[in-house]
This record gives structure tokens, sequence and C-alpha cells, in this order.
């Protein structure tokens, strides 16, 4: 029985995820499969209760569990605490680091029910269908960080470095992940002022040599932000640092209509990690009106990618699809002549269309 340790984490986490369970429970039921879900603490729920905010236990439960599905970390309540203790920077991060999840797959599939929900036009996002690979354990986010006093205020240190092999890992999976799209791969640095983006574009520049099948671009992030709202049908597979792909993914949730929306894995250790792409969400944490179908489609990923279930995540995602079609929204995307629905509500919608929807 495929056990899957759950973080629910703080804020809109403790809504979304339960509706993630129900859907992944439903497509079990379904297709005859069982799956085992264990709780444990994560981030600020983890301080208040036991004083750190990644316990040891969390840690043994997520390595020994199949998957993990999170739900998210931090909030303005946590955000005076000291660096060691911050849900962030000491939970999510060496969580991602611990279990060796070096790649961060971010999905932007614009559903054509939504093409209204965008604040962009329709005729810019029609048929958008991309994927953010973003380097999800070095970069900018884990290099050396320090503090030196000055005569006058201090100095900051955040050190962006990346070795061949880090570059390589996560680049080759960009290629063999186009291999099952369209081709091709959009390598996105900054190699006109950093070092480390160069080393990053000669390493893809040279694995793109065993891939001849599969077509290479290389992007500057500031090109490829206007890029992705100017004429975001041209990207298939972007791969890029992590800082970029955080900032980025951010934008790419714009194209189809809700940060709400978008799902994400994060693969490349023993056990994958799948967690929508947004944050706790204090600002609308236990009102019900959080968008569950990013934890929802981050369950289809875990199906897809960690348990080899094709036809169940495509069954999920259909779902969701159908549900929407049938006019039902969260706040994020609601739209006039559309039925609002809450958080659970929207769940509810899901789980029920698993059940029916055809294969
Ligand atoms: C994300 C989030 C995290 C990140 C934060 C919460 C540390 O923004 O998963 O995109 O920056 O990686
Ligand atoms: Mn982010």
């Amino acid at each position: 029985m495929p056990g899957i340790a759950v973080l629910p984490g703080d804020g809109i986490g403790v809504e979304i995820v339960p509706q993630a369970i129900k859907a992944l429970q439903t497509v079990g039921e379904r297709f005859d499969h069982e799956f085992e879900f264990t709780e444990a603490l994560i981030g600020g729920a983890a301080v208040d209760a036991v004083g750190v905010p990644l316990p040891v236990e969390t840690l043994d439960l997520c390595r020994r569990s199949d998957a993990i599905l999170l739900g998210a970390i931090g909030g303005p309540k946590w955000d005076q605490l000291p660096v060691a203790l911050r849900p962030e920077a000491a939970a999510l991060l060496p969580l991602r680091k611990e279990l060796g999840l070096f790649a961060n797959l971010r999905p932007a599939v614009l559903i054509p029910e939504l093409i209204q929900a965008s604040s962009l036009k329709p005729e810019i996002i029609k048929g958008v269908d991309l994927l953010v690979i973003r380097e999800l354990t070095g970069g900018l986010y884990f290099g050396e960080k320090k503090r030196d006093k000055l005569e006058h205020g201090e100095r900051a240190v955040d050190v962006l470095e990346y070795s061949t092999a880090e570059v390589e890992r996560v680049a080759r999976l960009a290629f063999a992940t186009a291999r099952k799209r369209r081709r091709k791969v959009t390598s996105v640095d900054k190699a006109n002022v950093l070092e480390s983006s160069r080393l990053w574009r000669e390493v893809v520049s040279e694995l793109g040599q065993e891939y001849p099948d599969v077509i290479l671009d290389h992007m500057y992030v500031d090109n490829c932000a206007m890029q992705l709202i100017r004429n975001p049908g041209q990207f298939d597979v972007i791969v890029t640092e992590n800082m970029f792909g955080d900032i980025l993914t951010d934008e790419a949730s714009m194209l189809i209509g809700s940060l709400g929306m978008l799902a994400s894995a994060s693969l490349g250790g023993q056990v994958g990690l799948y967690e929508p792409s947004h944050g706790s969400a204090p600002d609308i944490a236990g009102q019900g009106k959080a968008n569950p179908l990013a934890a929802i489609l981050s369950g289809a990923m875990m199906l897809r990618y960690s348990f080899n279930l094709e036809e169940e995540a495509v069954v999920v995602e259909t779902a969701v699809r159908q549900v929407l079609a049938a006019g039902y929204r969260t706040p994020d995307i609601m739209e006039p002549n559309r039925t609002l629905v809450s958080t659970e509500e929207m769940g509810d919608l899901v789980a029920r269309k698993i059940e029916e929807v055809g294969v």
C-alpha cells in the first residue's frame, strides 16, 4: 500500500490539503488502489507545537514514505523568528535539500474555460502549455549567506553558485522531458552578467548535443519575463536557476488564470514531493476562499510521477476541467455568471466528478 506523508503546514495549507486527499482517495477507490495517509507537522504549525519548523519525525516520515503531499509554509506570525526557526528557511528549503529534490516541475497549462480569468488577452494565452523546470537545491537559495558589520551599517551577502554536475542533472531532466512533449528546451540564464550563468549555458549547450532531436534555445531571464507575457506559446520546456524559476513561475501562473491553479512536483530523490506553487496566503486563510485546484492537480502529478498511474492522473485532471466547465469557481478565478464555491465545495465537486468521468 503506497504511503503518503501529508504535511498541511500553515495558512490555507490546512484547507487545501484535505481536498487533495479527498481527490486521491476517490480516484483510489475507483481504480482499486489504497493509499495510506500519515500526517506530520511542518512550518509555523510545527514551531508552535514542538518548537522547531522541521521536526526529525517529519523528515523521517518523509524518507519512509512513497510520496509527500505538502500544503504551504510560513506566515506573518513567524516572520520575526531568527533564520534558524523561520519556516521557509528552516523547513521547506532543508526538506527539499535533504530529500535531494533538485528539480521542481511547474506545468502552466491553460484550461480553456479559464481563458477569461487571466488578466492577459485571450489571443495571447490561447493554447498555453508550458513546463518550467526550476532547479531547486542550488543557486542563490543555497549559497553562503552572511552579514558583516561595517563602520556605517552592514554588508549582506548571498552567493549564487552552481557546479557542472548540478546544472547537468537538471538540464538532462529538461531534455528528457521535452522529448515527451514538443521537443523544445529554453534554458534561461543571465549569462551576460553572471559567471554562474555562463557555466550554466556552457553545460546546457554541451548536453544539448546528446539530444539533437530537441531544439535548444538560450534566453536571458529579463527577456524571458517579457516573452512569457508577450508570446507564451513559444515555450515548451523552460529550465532555469532556482530563484529565476521562483519568479518566472509566479508570472507564468497568471497565464493560466491564477496562482491557485499552478501545481508542482519536486523530483530527483528517492521520494517525490507534491505541493501547490502558491504560498500560505495568510490574507485569506481560514475563510474557505482558497482555490484547492493547484493542490488537487499536484495530487495528479503524484499519481503520474511517483506511482506511474497515468490514467488515474488524467481522470483527476479531467474532473478538474469538467467542474470548471460546469461553471464552478473559487474567488481567485471568479467571473460574472459563474457559481462561486468554497474551498471544500470545490473539493467535493471534483471528487464527485472523479467518480464518474469517462476514461
Ligand atoms: C515557492 C515558494 C518558496 C520558494 C518559499 C515559500 C520559500 O515561494 O515554492 O515558490 O521561494 O521556493
Ligand atoms: Mn515562489
